[in-house]
């Protein structure tokens, strides 16, 4: 049996993990989910979740992987064998999420070279819908597969699988390398221009107006809570999977906080540029800033490229380079993402890397063709509705709950973590997971499946609001269900004699 591979150095293993918490989450749906739940008042959920579930949650998952040095599901069999099925669970969830989120990067791909001539032309709404993703199917129907976005989605794969090819520190490691910072300094002159632009400090000031009554409104921290979740790629598989991978002395607890305030201050960056870019463009237009926001798709590929549309100077490179951006940041979180069952697949069967990535990524980038098709933004908006409704906050409240409760394993975990790092958990993070965060997601959760079983059902899936909520309502349930069963099926499959065999070397 190989041993198991490392990071190179603990910056490989932090870019990695800001690489994954950093992505379209941050730039696209950030900046809308806080102007509509309270503008400058969301903050204040927001940082709560943030310092109550997000950070201590994040430290758990590294305890985690650190501790049982195994993918997703080999960690939490190892921990108690009866748990393996959370494992898979959150395996299954980033599956999902792993066939949409290539194709929402394969369209940022097309887009950075429509932004070179504005191919899109004046009305970019109509650009989008019918000339590019050619949405003349009804719900639920395929229609034809569309070349624009499959040669694309072609290239994403290639890409993301060649780095998972290539291995933990020769291509996630070396990626992450080249793509964060990268990303950042693009991203860093794009706010910067943003924020110069006539019109930005209007577009600013509607951001931060807190609305302090929106406070009391559950449903803005439930928007907290999920934009903590799918930022932070917890609840994912992702966190665990990537530090089984830190060599044996290493940061935890410090590594968690530098993770945590880098993804936020990159999500407060992307808000501040994008409603700079918003303030610039309600002016040129004569209108509000309210009536332009947007997020989503529409804010990306309808409204962006708008704003690129009026630009003074050099409108095409700052179209190339906030494309390129949501590129970057999309590749490094789909790499995490699909690590999550290459690493699980490689675990349970014993296959080698390429095997692993052969398999579980082929059939990723296969299943992703159904969303290069012309009802593709349809089946897109159900994927994506259901990883929102019950999906990752989901399995995170599972998992504190199960952890905190059932087994018992903080008190052990909070050793493990203050034995090597540098930041000592006190009995404050014992709280934030054991009682404040099972409570309020407990709620949430609660509220939502309310919602959702009994007809009080509502559902704006902020993309393309043109057809009917049923379909949304019965795609979203039946993946919910199928990452269940399949994480159950698979849970009871018997592992590779490799696997086990490390695990009575670990006791020993
Ligand atoms: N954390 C990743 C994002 O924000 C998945 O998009």
């Amino acid at each position: 049996m190989e041993n198991r591979a490392q990071w190179g150095t603990r910056a490989g293993f932090i870019l990695a993990a800001v690489g994954s918490a950093i992505g379209l989450g941050n730039i696209w749906r950030f900046p809308a989910v806080a102007y509509e739940n309270g503008g400058g008042a969301f903050f204040i959920p927001y940082l709560f979740a943030l310092l109550t579930a997000g950070i201590p949650l994040l430290v758990m998952e590294f305890t985690i992987g650190h501790k049982y040095r195994g993918s997703a599901p080999l960690s939490f069999f190892r921990m108690n064998r009866k748990t393996e099925w959370l494992g898979w669970w959150a395996v299954l969830v980033s599956f999902v999420i792993s066939t949409y989120y290539a194709v929402i990067i394969a369209w940022a791909i097309r887009y950075s070279f429509f932004s070179i001539n504005l191919t899109w032309g004046e009305d970019t709404e109509s650009f989008l819908f019918n000339d590019f993703l050619q949405l003349t199917v009804s719900p639920g129907q395929t229609g034809s597969i569309v070349m624009g976005i499959l040669i694309p989605l072609i290239v994403v794969w290639l890409i993301t699988l060649g780095v998972l090819f290539a291995g933990v520190k020769k291509g996630i490691e070396k990626a992450n390398k080249i793509f964060i910072p990268t990303l950042v300094v693009l991203f860093l002159i794009i706010v910067i221009r943003a924020i110069t632009l006539p019109g930005a400090a209007q577009g600013l000031q509607t951001f931060f107006a807190p609305d302090f009554s929106q406070i009391a409104n559950p449903n803005v921290w439930v928007a907290a809570y999920g934009q903590i979740f799918f930022s932070l790629s917890i609840a994912f598989a992702i966190m665990i999977t990537y530090s089984s991978y830190l060599p044996k002395k290493s940061d935890i607890s410090n590594n968690a906080f530098i993770a945590g305030f880098s993804n936020s201050s990159f999500e407060l960056l992307a808000g501040i540029g994008v409603f700079g870019a918003l303030g610039f463009m309600a002016q040129q237009s004569g209108v509000g800033v309210e009536e332009v926001v947007a997020g989503g798709v529409g804010l990306a590929f309808v409204v962006f490229p708008q704003i690129i549309n009026e630009f003074p100077a050099l409108s095409g490179l700052f179209g190339f380079m906030f494309f390129i951006s949501l590129v970057l940041a999309g590749l490094s979180s789909l790499i995490s993402i699909s690590e999550t069952y290459v690493a699980a697949l490689k675990d349970k069967f014993g296959l080698s890397r390429n095997a692993a990535v052969g398999l579980g990524g082929g059939l990723a980038a296969v299943i992703s063709i159904l969303f290069a098709t012309q009802g593709g933004l349809y089946f897109l908006d159900a994927a994506d509705y259901f990883i929102n409704q019950f999906g990752v906050a989901f399995v995170g409240l599972v998992e504190v709950v199960v952890i905190a409760w059932f087994l018992r394993k903080l008190g052990e975990f909070q050793t493990h973590s203050n034995e090597i790092s540098d930041i000592r958990l006190g009995g404050w993070w014992k709280a934030c997971l054991g009682v404040v965060t099972p409570i309020v997601l407990g709620w949430m959760m609660f509220s939502l499946f309310k919602q959702n079983l009994l007809g009080e059902f509502e559902t704006e899936t902020g993309n393309y609001a043109g057809y009917g909520d049923t379909f949304i309502f019965f795609s979203g349930w039946s993946v919910a269900i199928f990452a269940i069963v399949v994480g159950f099926i698979m849970s009871r499959t018997r592992w590779h004699a490799s696997s086990l065999e490390e695990k009575k070397r670990e006791v020993s």
